[in-house]
């Protein structure tokens, strides 16, 4: 798997750095609360498990798999796949994702917790693309900003592939006509 890997964009020990850092401006921000984190599946794992042990709070997790309806910039079209668990009325949620892209799918949880009557709702992202924002949408908690350029790894995906290697790379354009 590691010889598809053309760069690495994000090392392991960056990713280190930025649980780290992450971490403990949560733990300040949330100081006295009970967060409940919610991860978008299946990109979400493993940062949201690394990320929970640099927190020093109490919280909770769960899970949401959600599709953004594809062409529609409009608020709430999301087709749930997995739904919570968990009533989010009056809780203090951090939604987390491997990256902030569009910004659509992340608009439209937002706004299905918000209409859930989730008391806050915050966004931590590992990664951010800003330049392929289409929602009008910005993460609280950013791990490091990508370039508009498709990467994997540490969650994220090629055809289901490559969410298992241990840091951020490219792929080598041989993979793609495979
Ligand atoms: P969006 O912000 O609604 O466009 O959705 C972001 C989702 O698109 C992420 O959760 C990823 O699943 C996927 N995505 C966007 N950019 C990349 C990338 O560079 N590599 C892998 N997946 C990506
Ligand atoms: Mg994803």
């Amino acid at each position: 798997m590691i010889n598809d890997i053309k760069k690495i964009s994000v090392s392991e020990d960056k990713i280190q750095s930025i649980l780290t850092r992450l971490g403990n401006q949560i733990t300040k921000d949330y100081k006295d609360k009970e967060p409940l984190f919610i991860g978008l599946l299946k990109g979400c794992n493993p940062f949201m498990v690394d990320l929970m042990k640099h927190i020093n709070l109490y919280c909770t997790l769960d899970y949401l798999d959600v599709s953004s309806y594809a062409g529609t910039k409009s608020t709430g079209n999301v087709r749930i796949n997995h739904d919570l668990n968990t009533n989010v009325e009056g809780k203090d949620i951090i939604v987390i994702d491997d990256i902030l892209d569009t910004g659509r799918t992340l608009l439209a949880v937002v706004s299905l917790l918000k209409a859930r009557g989730a008391k806050s709702v915050k966004l931590c992202v590992l990664l951010d693309k800003p330049e392929g924002r289409v929602a009008a949408i910005e993460a609280d908690y950013v791990g490091d900003l990508v370039p508009n350029e498709f990467v994997v790894g540490y969650g994220l995906d090629y055809n289901e592939k490559y969410r298992n290697l241990p840091y951020i790379g490219v792929l080598k354009e041989e993979v793609y006509s495979k």
